[in-house]
C-alpha cells in the first residue's frame, strides 16, 4: 500500500515511522529529518491511502478536495473539522448529543458576554470560537481579568477576527485525559490514551505551549473508563454527527477534564495530538495502515493493539519557546539519541543546514546537518516495560541532544515514578 502523509511535525514523522512497518510511504512537505519527504502538493500525488496530520488544512477542506479525486482519505472533511475549527458549533453538537461538557455560553457582543461572566464562580474560560494557532483560551480565576480579555478577544485586539466570536465557559477542575478514536463515519474504536504537559515550565508552571510533553498510557484510567468515554461520550458525538448528514473519517481526539468519575469534555480535536501521537502510534503492534485504510473506506472493524508496555515522549524546544522562538541553531546528538534501545527521534522544527554539502540523510542524522527553525523542534520517545522505563531511556535520549538554548521539561511522567 503506497500512503501520503500530509504535514510537516513530529506528529506526521510519528505516523510515517509507524506506517512504514507495513506500507511505503511519503511525507508531504514533511521536512529534511522525516524520510522520503517531498515538496509536492498533495493534490498532485497518487498513492492509496492519504493521512492527514494537521487541522488546519482539514478545516480548509484538503479532505474533500483529495476525496473528489477518488482517493481514499483518513481525515474528516470540512463539516466534520469544524468540531475543531468552531468551538461554539462543537459545544452545541455535544448539548444536542446529552454528551457532558463545561457550562458555556457563545457570544459576538460585549455586552451579554460579560453578563454570562456575571453568573459565573471558580475560574472563567474564554476560547476563541475558531482556530488560534492552540493559543486562544485563557483561564482566570480573576473576573476582573476576565472581562478584560473578552474584551480584548472581541475588539480583535488579541487574536484579530479569529477572536471576535468568543466561547465562555465555566472553569473545570481535575486532571486532564486525551483518548482516541479511530470513525469510519459509523462506527469508531479507541486508538489508546495519554496525557500531555501544556505548560513550558516543570511542575506546570509558566504558558501554555503546543506541548512540551506526553505519556501513555496513563496509569490511573483504566481499560474500562475509556469503554466507557467510548459509550456515553464519543459514540454519542458521532450519532450526533450522522444526524447531521456528516460523514466522519479520521480521528476523534477527546479532550476531557475532572474527576475520573465525572470527566467532561473540553474540546474534540480532528487529528491526532501532537505530541500525543508520539506516545501512541510506536506502541501499536497491529498494522495501522490497514486500519487508516479500514476508516477511509468505512470499513472499520477492529481496534488497532496496543503493546502492553508504555511510552513517554519529552519535547525539546528553542530559546524563547513559546513567545519568541529562535532559529538557525547547529543540532547536534540526534544520531546518538536514536542509538539508545527503544528511543525514537520524531523532528519537527527544523532545516537543512545552510551551506551544508551534501543531502540530510534522516535514517542516520549527523552533528549539524540539522539547524532549528520553530519553536518544537524534537519529541524525543523513549518506549519500555512500563512508565518508569520508558522516561529513563526517553530521558537518556535527551541528554545526549543540545543546541544553544535548547529547553525541555524534565519532569514528564515524573509524578508517576
Ligand atoms: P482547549 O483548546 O479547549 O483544549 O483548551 C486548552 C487548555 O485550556 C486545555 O488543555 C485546558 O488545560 C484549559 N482549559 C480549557 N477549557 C477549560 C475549562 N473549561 N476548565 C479548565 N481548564 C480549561
Ligand atoms: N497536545 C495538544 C494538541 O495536540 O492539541
Amino acid at each position: 500500500m503506497k500512503v501520503v502523509v500530509v504535514g510537516s511535525g513530529a506528529r506526521e514523522h510519528a505516523f510515517a515511522s509507524a506506517l512504514s512497518r507495513t506500507a511505503d510511504v511519503v511525507v508531504t512537505p514533511g521536512n529534511p529529518g522525516i524520510p522520503s519527504s517531498v515538496a509536492t502538493p498533495p493534490e498532485e500525488l497518487e498513492a492509496d491511502l492519504f493521512v492527514v496530520g494537521p487541522e488546519a488544512p482539514l478545516v480548509a477542506g484538503l479532505a474533500d478536495r483529495l476525496r473528489d479525486r477518488g482517493v481514499a482519505v483518513f481525515g474528516p472533511g470540512a463539516d466534520g473539522a469544524r468540531l475543531e475549527g468552531s468551538k461554539a458549533w462543537m459545544k452545541q453538537l455535544l448539548v444536542d448529543a446529552g454528551v457532558p461538557t463545561a457550562r458555556h455560553g457563545a457570544f459576538d457582543t460585549l455586552e451579554p458576554a460579560v453578563a454570562f461572566l456575571d453568573t459565573l464562580s471558580g475560574t472563567y474560560v474564554v476560547k476563541t470560537d475558531g482556530l488560534a494557532a492552540g493559543k486562544g483560551v485563557t483561564v482566570t480565576a480573576d473576573l476582573e481579568e476576565a472581562r478584560r480579555t473578552v474584551a480584548a478577544f472581541l475588539s480583535g485586539e488579541a487574536f484579530g477576527d479569529a477572536g471576535r466570536s468568543v466561547v465562555i465557559e465555566e472553569g473545570l477542575i481535575g486532571d486532564e485525559l486525551s483518548v482516541f478514536a479511530l470513525c469510519d463515519g459509523t462506527r469508531v474504536v479507541p486508538c489508546g490514551w495519554a496525557r500531555d504537559h501544556k505548560r513550558v515550565g516543570d511542575g506546570d508552571t509558566g504558558p501554555n505551549t503546543g506541548g512540551m510533553g506526553a505519556y501513555s498510557p496513563v496509569p490511573e484510567v483504566s481499560a474500562g473508563l475509556v469503554d466507557r468515554v467510548m459509550d456515553e461520550i464519543i459514540e454519542p458525538t458521532v450519532a450526533a454527527l450522522r444526524r447531521r448528514g456528516i460523514d466522519y473519517r479520521g480521528v476523534l481526539y477527546c479532550g476531557l477534564m475532572g474527576p475520573l468519575d465525572d470527566l467532561k469534555v473540553l474540546e474534540y480535536n480532528v487529528r491526532f495530538g501532537d505530541p500525543e501521537a508520539q506516545v501512541i502510534l510506536p506502541r501499536v503492534t497491529s498494522d495501522l495502515a490497514e486500519h487508516l485504510m479500514a476508516a477511509a473506506e468505512g470499513q472499520l472493524r477492529e481496534a488497532p493493539t496496543l503493546d502492553e508496555g508504555a511510552a513517554v515522549t519529552v519535547v525539546c524546544a528553542t530559546e524563547g519557546y513559546p513567545s519568541a522562538p529562535r532559529s538557525g541553531d547547529a543540532i547536534v546528538g540526534i544520531g546518538a539519541a536514536q542509538g539508545i534501545e527503544g528511543v525514537e527521534v520524531f523532528c519537527a522544527g527544523v532545516a537543512a543546514a545552510p551551506g551544508a554539502t551534501g543531502k540530510v540523510d534522516p535514517h542516520a542524522i549527523e552533528d549539524g546537518a540539522l539547524v532549528t527553525a520553530g519553536g518544537r523542534v524534537l519529541s524525543v520517545t523513549g518506549r519500555g516495560s512500563d512508565l518508569t522505563d520508558a522516561r529513563r531511556g526517553a530521558y537518556a535520549a535527551v541528554e545526549k541532544i543540545s543546541w544553544p538554548g535548547m529547553h525541555h521539561r524534565t519532569d514528564i511522567g515524573a509524578d508517576l515514578t
